[in-house]
């Protein structure tokens, strides 16, 4: 037996010497200290062994075990490090290659527009508020002094998920939620930006797009206070050269009204294909708060007098980057928003 013991030992090492791969290795470590390996086998036969003599064979049976152990291990590193050597001289990396550009993600330009028109207003002492997009139809039209049969309601083709509750066609309503829960408090001075859909779709409407609104409340505010406050935003967003005009106009929840233009961002006024030779661009509607409308939100229109405005974000977003097409902005095209 201990001939035995010692004759698998060396054939083991021979073969450890010769193997090749790890994946060999493996084989020779089954093959000899397996669960069914030689070794194992050896010690089954000790039954038959005597008294004596058991335990000098079990003792050599384990420093057997053990030297084979160590060995196995020896050849394991030897042979990692083989094979790791052998890679990196076939892996050559050259460590002077430019590095691969990892793809920078940035602001879609709505989200950076919307930031822009924030930074001024905010900069005008107005609170950021938002609203919700599923609304009422008493905040989306009746408290705007939009009566179920007026037809201002044909301007504003309208998403209805139920008799009463629709999806909003303005941010308008934040004008009366936020007059609602701050009454009668002055100054009041948000601004509200937020989605707004209406049932129409071309290359300049689209049927989700954003609006953001503006209200300002306190005593005495005029419309020279409106005319200040939007010739400031039409100087820091188009910049300090760019004109503005009020023209009259008609909403229901403002009176007077007026739709202002900023003279054309591409011909500075001259005329030219974007404005249709007018030499004037449309960028908001706006007014001074109707009476009715500061009533129903809770305040005193003897008291108090307010104005507001409304402008689309997209329609800011394309004459910024001159952009023609509306649809361009919500199809995620990278090569269309790389560009900007
Ligand atoms: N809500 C109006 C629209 O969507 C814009 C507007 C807002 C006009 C505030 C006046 C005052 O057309």
């Amino acid at each position: 037996m201990e001939d035995k013991l010692k004759a698998i030992a060396r054939e083991a090492k021979i073969c450890l010497d010769e193997a090749s791969d790890l994946k060999k290795l493996n084989e020779i470590r089954v093959k000899y200290l397996g669960k069914k390996g030689e070794l194992t086998k050896v010690l089954r036969g000790m039954g038959s062994l005597s008294a004596e003599e058991r335990p000098r064979i079990g003792q050599l049976a384990n420093s057997v075990r053990e030297e084979l152990e160590e060995y196995l291990e020896r050849r394991t590193d030897e042979l990692k490090n083989k094979e790791l050597e052998e890679r990196l001289s076939r892996e050559k990396i050259d460590v002077t290659l430019p590095g691969k550009p990892c793809m920078l993600g940035k602001m879609h330009p709505l989200t950076r527009i919307q930031g822009e028109i924030e930074d001024i207003f905010t900069g005008l002492g107005f609170n950021v508020v938002e609203g919700p997009e599923i609304e009422t139809d008493y905040y989306n039209f009746e408290a705007l002094n939009i009566p179920k049969d007026h037809p201002a309601r044909d301007m504003q083709d309208t998403f209805f998920t139920g008799s009463e509750v629709l999806l909003r066609t303005h941010t308008s309503p934040i004008q009366v939620r936020t007059m609602e829960a701050a009454a009668p408090r002055v100054p009041l001075k948000i601004i509200a930006p937020g989605r707004v859909y209406r049932k129409d779709d071309d290359a300049t409407h689209s049927p989700m797009f954003h609006q953001i609104e503006g209200l300002a409340v306190d005593y005495r505010i005029t419309f020279a206070d409106l005319k200040g406050v939007l010739k400031v935003f039409a100087e820091s967003m188009f910049g300090s050269e760019t004109r503005t005009r009020f023209r009259p106009s008609y909403f229901p929840f403002t009176e007077p009204s007026a739709e202002v233009d900023i003279s054309c961002v591409m011909c500075g006024g001259k005329g030219c294909r974007v404005c249709s030779g007018t030499g004037w661009l449309e960028v908001l509607g706006c007014g001074s708060v109707h009476p009715r409308v500061l009533e129903i939100s809770g305040y005193d229109s003897e008291q108090y007098t307010g104005f507001a405005f409304g402008m689309g974000l997209e329609r800011i977003t394309m004459l910024k980057y001159g952009i023609d097409d509306l649809r361009l902005l919500f199809e995620n095209d990278l090569r269309f928003l790389e560009q900007i």
